[in-house]
């Protein structure tokens, strides 16, 4: 589909690279791709969506330019990304600090948020760190308004929107491919500002993700994906896959814990970061080594964290987790 189209679009004479983000033909495709998100995630209808250059990296800035200064903001660390959100905001305006080490994730939940009302209008966390592999899925425990960077984990379980104010991600893990990141903003948080006009929220939502030129074929491609992801059985099958697939992985590396240490409590483990690491550091470059030697790639650990992960987004179907557990036998067997 692609292909086709990039060499012609829909017989208009021009490939899907070429087409103008001023034509109805763009407009329809953002349109569809916003219907289809709306489907997917279950949006209400007080939430506007914005697509946005400069991945989540770009909202490090956007997001605390664009908060009434008299509202508190606060950030939950849970690891690298939620730090360096937190290092780009305190840049920008007063921001609390709220640091948690992975064994006091299930506590911080469970014993209820109400101690950082006073400092807390909105909460920023991450609702999948990444390199760690640490994961909130059920951050509606958290009475704050949140600001969530899902750049991780969008799509791939289902949760209520109640205590979200803003949710953002990049679309190129589970919806898409870089350059397009995607906005999702509670209409209470669009406020007028004298910002400049890629900074200022409200300005690029009059202008409904057109205000200047856009990343027309990453939202293209988004447009395609969560096509799929509806004909496919929606975000309900993509949860019941990332369930299966993940319980796999652990409860195979959890046979095997003479050998190898999955550092993240159970609690908090990433359904979609699976971290571990070799008790016999030796075993890791060889690890990685015959894994590239059957095609499996990307599984070296961040090089912050080393170690492996196993990613298992959306794109990652049962016969991708057999192929990857058959491999994994035999190289632990032989140790
Ligand atoms: C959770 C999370 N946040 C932020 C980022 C940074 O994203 P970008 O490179 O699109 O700025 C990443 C990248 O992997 C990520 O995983």
């Amino acid at each position: 589909m692609v292909e086709k189209n990039i060499l012609e679009y829909k017989a208009e004479g021009i490939s899907i690279l070429e087409l103008s983000h001023r034509s109805n033909s763009f407009q329809e495709i953002l349109d569809k791709t916003k219907d289809n998100l709306q489907q997917l995630l279950d949006i209400p209808s007080n939430y506007r969506i914005l697509f946005l250059q400069g991945g989540a990296t770009f909202q490090n800035a956007f997001i605390p330019h664009n908060i009434d200064d008299n509202k508190s903001l606060s950030n939950l660390v849970t690891g690298t990304w939620g730090a360096k959100t937190y290092e780009d905001f305190v840049k920008i305006r007063k921001i609390q600090k709220i640091d948690l080490d992975v064994s006091q994730i299930k506590d911080f939940l469970e014993q209820g948020t109400d101690k950082y009302s006073d400092m807390t209008d909105y909460m920023h966390i991450t609702s999948n760190e990444t390199i760690e592999g640490v994961q909130i899925r059920n951050f509606n425990l958290i009475n704050q308004n949140l600001i969530i960077d899902s750049s991780s984990d969008i799509g791939s379980y289902k949760f209520d929107w109640n205590n979200v104010a803003y949710l953002y991600a990049g679309a190129q893990k589970n919806l898409g491919i870089p350059g397009v990141t995607i906005s999702i903003i509670r209409e209470d948080l669009i406020n007028e500002n004298q910002n400049p006009i890629y900074l200022n929220l409200k300005k690029l939502v009059d202008k409904d993700s057109i205000l200047n030129t856009p990343p027309t074929f990453s939202i293209y491609v988004l447009k395609l994906v969560t096509d799929w992801m509806l004909e496919t059985g929606g975000v309900d099958y993509f949860e019941q896959q990332s369930i299966q697939n993940s319980k796999t992985v652990y409860s195979f590396l959890e046979n095997y814990e003479d050998h190898v240490v999955l550092p993240i409590p159970e609690y908090s483990r990433s359904r979609m970061n699976i971290v571990f690491k070799f008790k016999n550091e030796m075993n890791e470059d060889s690890f990685i080594k015959k894994s590239l030697e059957r095609n499996i790639i990307g599984i070296k650990g961040h090089r912050s964290v080393g170690g492996i992960r196993v990613s298992l987004y959306n794109s990652i179907d049962k016969s991708s987790v057999e192929y990857l557990l058959e491999f994994m036998k035999s190289f632990f067997e032989e140790l």
